[in-house]
């Protein structure tokens, strides 16, 4: 099947703001998280069956410093302090890749800042490959 992407500035926000002051994103804007720890952006993808699944997630860290995220899948932690480095710019974007099990049906991705200074600026999910199907036309 198909990718799917899931923009953030459509996602639930917490500690964190709409923003689209910086070129290259996709849809409408991307999610800023507030300089401070305990921001998150929780996607809600749709998996076709049970597996493994690509997440990629696309930010911009125009700082020198890492600003690291946590991800849970259907509130399991998934990974702790990822590393979301120095991108060159804050409209230099990137897309980091993980991989995670998702369960059929609807799953909550949550994005978590733990940092003092929050997470990189997220413009999209983006779930794919492995044995899922994420859409249902697919
Ligand atoms: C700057 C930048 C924001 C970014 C922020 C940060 O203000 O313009 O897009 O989110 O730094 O450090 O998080």
């Amino acid at each position: 099947a198909a990718a799917v992407r899931y923009e953030a500035e459509s996602a639930l926000i917490s500690q964190g703001t709409v923003a689209s002051n910086h070129p290259g994103f996709t849809g409408s804007g991307f999610v800023d998280y507030d300089n401070t720890p305990g921001g998150f952006v929780e996607f809600t993808v749709t998996a076709a069956g049970p597996g493994d699944a690509s997440l990629g997630l696309r930010f911009a860290n125009g700082t020198a410093a890492d600003r690291p995220l946590d991800i849970t899948v259907n509130g399991a932690a998934v990974a702790a302090g990822l590393p979301f480095g120095p991108t060159g710019g804050w409209s230099s974007w990137q897309t980091r890749t993980l991989t995670a099990a998702l369960e059929q049906g609807a799953n909550t991705v949550r994005v978590s800042a733990p940092g003092a200074l929050g997470g990189p600026n997220l413009d999209s999910l983006t779930v794919g490959g492995g044995a899922v199907a994420t859409d249902w036309s697919a």
